[in-house]
């Protein structure tokens, strides 16, 4: 079984439990789809899903590859040249609600078009473009299904045609369409002439259960080939008054404020303390190093652990790194291999309260996270159990291996992204 697979069952099975828990009815319709050997506890689905589980989104893996000509204007480079100085005066941070879907996906509201389409899209910092399903994907290629909002660019004054093609992989499959330009909007800022993608083709196993219809890309697009965001359009229409974003995400059903994307700024309600910076180690990603991984405790982990890159991955739910040292961890945690998954480790359930966190050090200073967030509790009808949500991948021998530090990661910590200073800031979230 591989990395996706896991991961798939890992969230199906969060799903499931969640589904159990909260009792309703189309969720439970789901969980009947699966069935699980609770005997022998085995994670093994028995037979094929009649309507797959939303799986874990991990990874993010090329930035969004456009198949196009034509020469974009360059925002980035203009971003990275202003000072804090020139952003307008008069532009506010805006604070977008976001709604948490079991702690695995978290979505926000977005309008395109002239009166405006609404959607919800879910917020990817891995990936930079912006797109929602098309009513052509529909229509004309039935490659779009039902349950999503559509954009019909008949009903829009303000559409204008492009029609290039994009595609975007992400770990559930491709994403692919044809570029459109119209309004963006998001919490009353409008990006004008915005380009994004209309997709027509959506694996069929994307956002099932949200209404959730495409993703918004907070990632970086390499200002040669690729349009600018729709957060650097806002940007470089004087919308916002700094090239920031920030992330206050709460934890599930846990009775905590809701979670906020803040454009253009942090927003003080949701941390406490001062930021921990880190420095983008490459141009088109939210990257940079670690110093090492260690347990609370203060053991290292093992010698490898030192010097590694990590990005922040806002479609990634749980935490992925380099599968020699996620076992070393997950065995220093008391974790059980589970057989037949490389990479996944059962925990004790009655143990939790003394799991140590574990800690990234970045520029000296440790970021924690607790058993809280890194801890995922399964619980079946007759069976429950804990499983860790630090999961173990294997890179290719010519790839680099680095973490993947996920949304379970970011719960714990407000998280700035700042473009102007190429750096991301974490302080502890006050929940
Ligand atoms: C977006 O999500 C919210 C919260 O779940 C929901 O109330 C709303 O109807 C959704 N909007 C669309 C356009 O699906
Ligand atoms: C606009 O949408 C209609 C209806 O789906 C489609 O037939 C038409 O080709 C679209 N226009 C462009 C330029 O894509
Ligand atoms: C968008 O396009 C319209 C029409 O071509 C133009 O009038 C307007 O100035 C453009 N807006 C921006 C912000 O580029």
């Amino acid at each position: 079984m591989n990395l996706p697979s896991v991961a798939v069952l890992v969230l199906t099975l969060v799903s499931v439990c969640a589904a159990h828990l909260l009792n309703k009815p189309d969720l439970q319709n789901k969980r009947a789809a699966w069935q699980f050997k609770s005997s022998s506890r085995q994670l093994r689905p028995l037979g094929r899903p009649l309507r797959p589980l939303r799986p874990l989104r991990q990874p993010y893996q090329r930035p969004m590859q456009l198949l196009k000509q034509q020469r974009p204007r360059k925002t980035s480079q203009r971003l990275n040249q202003r000072s804090e100085g020139d952003f307008p005066l008069n532009a506010q941070a805006k604070d977008v609600k976001l709604t948490n879907s079991y702690n695995n996906l978290y979505y926000g509201p977005i309008t395109i078009g002239t009166p405006g389409q609404k959607f919800n899209v879910s917020f990817d910092t891995g990936s930079s473009i912006t797109w929602v399903p098309s009513i052509r994907g529909q229509r004309d290629y039935a490659t779009v299904p039902n349950l999503f909002q559509r954009y019909n660019n008949l009903s829009s004054s303000s559409y204008k045609a492009n029609g290039e093609a994009f595609e975007q992989s992400y770990e559930f499959g491709q994403v692919a369409g044809f570029l459109s330009q119209d309004s963006v909007m998001i919490s009353g800022l409008k990006s004008q002439n915005q380009t994004f993608g209309e997709a027509i083709i959506i694996p069929n196993n994307m956002f099932i259960g949200d209404p959730n219809d495409g993703i918004f890309g907070l990632g970086f697009s390499n200002g040669r080939d690729e349009e600018p965001t729709v957060f650097d359009s806002l940007v470089s229409q004087g919308l916002l008054p700094a090239p920031v974003f920030s992330f206050y995400l709460n934890r599930f059903d846990s009775g905590e404020p809701d979670s906020v994307l803040t454009l253009g700024g942090t927003n003080p309600e949701y941390y406490t303390g001062d930021f921990t910076f880190a420095y983008l180690t490459v141009p088109d990603r939210w990257q940079f190093k670690i110093d090492r991984v260690q347990l609370a405790d203060g053991a290292r982990v093992s010698r490898s652990w030192t010097g590694h890159q990590a990005v922040i991955d806002s479609s990634t739910s749980l935490i992925v790194g380099p599968m020699e040292e996620v076992n070393a961890l997950n065995e220093k945690l008391g974790g059980k291999r589970v057989k037949g998954s490389p990479g996944l480790f059962e925990l004790d359930c009655s143990q939790l309260d003394n799991l140590p966190d574990v800690e990234f050090v970045v520029n000296g200073h440790k970021l924690s996270v607790s058993s809280k967030d890194y801890v995922l509790k399964i619980l079946g009808e007759k069976w429950s159990m804990c499983l860790s949500g630090i999961l173990g991948k294997r890179w290719a021998r010519n790839e680099t291996p680095f973490w993947r530090l996920g949304l379970s990661f970011m719960r714990g910590y407000y998280t700035q992204f700042d473009k102007g200073n190429r750096r991301i800031g974490f302080a502890k979230t006050k929940h």
